[in-house]
This record gives C-alpha cells, sequence and structure tokens, in this order.
C-alpha cells in the first residue's frame, strides 16, 4: 500500500484506545467516592458472534477496572425467564447498566426484552425512552453504541458533518435509524443532510454517488463497489459479514458491507474492517456505563 493510501484509513483501534484512556481518570475518581461501575451482559443461547461479542466486551471492561458479571441463559429460556432476570438486574444497586446482547432466540421479542431494562441501565440506548430522548435531540438518554462510534471516528478524524450529504445503507434499529438521527441534529458533529437507503430503495448508486459521507450498516458482503462513489468520499463500514474463502483454514472469512480493496483509492478516508468501527463499539459501551455509574452516583 502507498502512503497517500494509508493517510486515509481510520484507526479505530487507535481511537478507541484513546476513548479508553481518557475514561481511566473517570473511573479512578468513581472509586475515589466508594463507587465500582458495574455492567451485567445477558447472553441467551450459543450464537457464535455473540459469544466473540460479549467476550471482548468483558475483556474491555476488565482492563478499564468495570467489574462485569454475565449471565448464560439457555435458548429454551422463555420470555418470562429472561424478564425475571433482567428485573433482578434492575434492582441490583451494584449494577449501573446492563447489556442484553442480539440477537435473541425466535421465541423471545426483541422489543419487550429492550424495554424492560430500566432506562437509567440501559447503555446500549435500545429502550424507547432513550431512542426518544436520542429523536429529541435530548442528550440526558444514552446513544446506542454503534452509531455513538461513528460520530465520534468522524469527529476524531477530522471529518466535517455540517451540511455534508451522508448516505446511510440500512435502516436497522441498531444503526441505521439512530445514526440517522444523530447525523441529522442541529450541533456540534451533525447537521448533515441524511438519505437512509434499504431494500426497496430504486437507485442506491445514485444516492451514494453524490454522498460525501457513506455509513454502510445492511449487512450484505462487500456491496458498496468503487463505481458506486465519488472520488474524496468518507466511507464507515459497520458490516461483518462471514463469507467463504477457500484460501482460510476455516473455510470462511469475514469481511465488511463495502470493497474495501477498491474504494481504499477513490476515498477521501475509510475505516478498515477489522480495525474501524468494531473496536468503537465497546469503547462507546464502556462510555455508556462510565456516565450510568457517574450519574447513579450524583
Ligand atoms: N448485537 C449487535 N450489536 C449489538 C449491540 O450494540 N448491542 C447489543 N446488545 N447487541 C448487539
Amino acid at each position: 500500500m502507498n502512503t497517500a493510501d494509508a493517510s486515509k484509513i481510520i484507526d479505530g483501534r487507535a481511537i478507541a484506545a484513546q476513548i479508553q484512556t481518557e475514561l481511566t481518570a473517570h473511573v479512578a475518581e468513581l472509586k475515589r467516592r466508594g463507587v465500582a461501575p458495574g455492567l451485567a451482559f445477558v447472553r441467551v443461547g450459543e450464537d457464535a458472534a455473540s459469544k466473540v461479542y460479549v467476550g471482548r466486551k468483558e475483556k474491555a471492561c476488565a482492563e478499564l477496572g468495570i467489574v462485569s458479571e454475565t449471565h448464560v441463559l439457555p435458548d429454551a429460556t422463555s420470555e418470562a425467564e429472561l424478564l425475571a432476570l433482567i428485573g433482578k438486574l434492575n434492582s441490583a444497586k451494584h449494577l449501573h447498566g446492563i447489556l442484553v446482547q442480539a440477537p435473541l432466540p425466535k421465541h423471545i421479542r426483541e422489543s419487550v426484552v429492550f424495554s424492560t431494562v430500566l432506562p437509567a441501565k440501559d447503555v446500549d440506548g435500545f429502550h424507547p425512552v432513550n431512542v426518544g430522548k436520542l429523536m429529541l435531540g435530548d442528550d440526558t438518554g444514552f446513544k446506542p453504541c454503534t452509531p455513538a462510534g461513528v460520530v465520534e471516528l468522524l469527529v476524531r478524524s477530522g471529518v466535517p458533518t455540517t451540511g455534508a450529504e451522508v448516505v446511510i445503507l440500512g435502516r436497522g434499529n441498531i444503526v441505521g435509524k439512530p445514526m440517522a438521527a444523530m447525523l441529522c441534529q442541529k450541533g456540534r458533529s451533525a447537521n448533515s443532510t441524511v438519505t437512509i437507503c434499504h431494500s426497496a430503495t430504486r437507485d442506491v448508486k445514485a444516492h451514494c454517488l453524490r454522498a460525501d459521507i457513506i455509513v454502510a450498516a445492511m449487512g450484505v458482503a462487500e456491496f458498496l463497489k468503487a463505481d458506486m462513489v465519488k472520488p474524496g468520499v468518507v466511507i464507515m463500514d459497520v458490516g461483518v459479514n462471514r463469507v467463504p474463502d477457500a484460501t482460510s483454514k476455516t473455510g470462511t472469512k469475514l469481511v465488511g458491507d463495502v470493497d474495501y480493496k477498491n474504494l481504499l483509492p477513490i476515498a477521501g478516508k475509510i475505516t478498515p474492517n477489522p480495525g474501524g468501527v468494531g473496536p468503537m463499539t465497546i469503547a462507546m459501551l464502556l462510555q455508556n456505563t462510565v456516565r450510568a455509574a457517574e450519574r447513579a452516583a450524583a
């Protein structure tokens, strides 16, 4: 890779590490006041990716000095049993945050589960109260970690968002919709003109071609190609897709939602995958948990 291309890569690992370092002072201050930030993870079933994600989040908590506990429930757990556990975690004084890892088994309604977590402990930002606050531009709520991480990457990489044409690929509740709400708000690190493209969009390429910033979060392997963007575009790749790969030992590999190799020469900036948005999701979870503990201690 030439140096010009190397300088375009947004290093999510380095920026996440910087945020974690900033948070250490907050955790130390909480501990001086006798408060140990506590976070509960809940995982239902044996989804392989969820195991990896929760494992990474547990490790990041331990590194920062957040006390975490993980509750693993069998696939056959009923919705009522899961809600009963969340009720207990809601009233546990030593816990400031609760994260129920998605996806949940099909027989459990995610919306009911996310609505049961106390808004004050909802470090995922999925409770309707926190979703509503995000829509209203009320910063007292918790923001979902992945889109919050994308905003932080844009800000810390010096990408101007005011007046920018942003195209978001995907309309999911975890990334696409909250991403749009964050970037169209009035205020610093927002103020963008936002378009959401989805499976019924007539001409995705036409939208992408006029975008200054593209956030790819629709879960289709290497969907965004070099002929769909204008030179200098900033590309944030949220996708994690497992695809066949005859050259790897496992027979598969992980790729994002963008054709990274061919977009790198055209883009102004681009997130690598892995090492871009992923580490930021964890950094934002740590930040939300520290904030939850600070509010509980105030
Ligand atoms: N599954 C994929 N992303 C997320 C996330 O940010 N939080 C939770 N709880 N589950 C997820």
